[in-house]
């Protein structure tokens, strides 16, 4: 059962896409359990890593609406604890938490853009990983961007968050739509660019 805390503040992100405070997301992000989530997604991608072909180039992975940097933190962890050089970049639209991410050092690169429209060139990441923003992409271009910025044989990766933890339908097809593979489409989306 989620708190009234949690709950109000869900409404209030929900409503006013208003992410400005980073304080108050960071609390309202480990109210939610994001920090153990990322856990969780460091574990996916040191796995995912293994099937990717880098003569020995470090891994290198784009989380967008990356907020606060918790992701980055269970990643980047679980890489080095790993021995798996790597390097993260995280993209968010708000300034105020890439700054937030930034001084804590939660990643190696900090870009302030737009997921529909990413100020990367072609095929640039071995991984890309996105959580908790799919309300937020009323332009069609995340997938087809997404899809433009991964090397043949990267994976998207995008863990399910919220009320009802599973890849809606509609996700899966517009995935599919955009060329990608889908690997899994349960409490994760995990799909593959092909080899071209
Ligand atoms: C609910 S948070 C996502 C949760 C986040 N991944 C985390 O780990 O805490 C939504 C995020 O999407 C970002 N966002 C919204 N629209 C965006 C866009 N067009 N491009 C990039 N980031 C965006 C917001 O600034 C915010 O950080």
């Amino acid at each position: 059962m989620l708190g009234d805390r949690v709950m109000a503040e869900m409404i209030f992100y929900a409503t006013t896409n208003d992410y400005s405070d980073a304080d108050r997301y960071e609390r309202f992000a480990l109210d939610c359990k994001l920090d153990e989530k990322a856990v969780e997604i460091g574990k996916i991608v040191r796995y995912l890593s293994g099937y990717i072909p880098r003569f020995g180039a470090p891994l290198k992975i784009l989380e967008t609406a990356s907020a606060t940097g918790l992701t980055a933190v269970g990643v980047t962890s679980e890489l080095a604890r790993a021995g798996i050089k790597h390097g993260y970049t995280s993209l968010d639209i708000e300034q105020n938490l890439l700054l937030y991410a930034k001084l804590r050092q939660r990643g190696n690169s900090f870009v302030r853009g737009d997921f529909e429209n990413l100020p990367f060139e072609q095929s640039a990441f071995d991984i890309y990983i996105m959580m908790g923003a799919e309300g937020y992409r009323p332009n069609g271009g995340f997938y087809p961007e997404a899809y433009r910025v991964l090397k043949s044989g990267g994976y998207y990766v995008m863990p399910q968050i919220g009320p009802q933890p599973i890849v809606r339908i509609a996700e899966k097809e517009d995935v599919l739509r955009s060329g990608f593979i889908v690997i899994r489409a349960d409490n994760y989306l995990i799909a593959r660019k092909s080899y071209t």
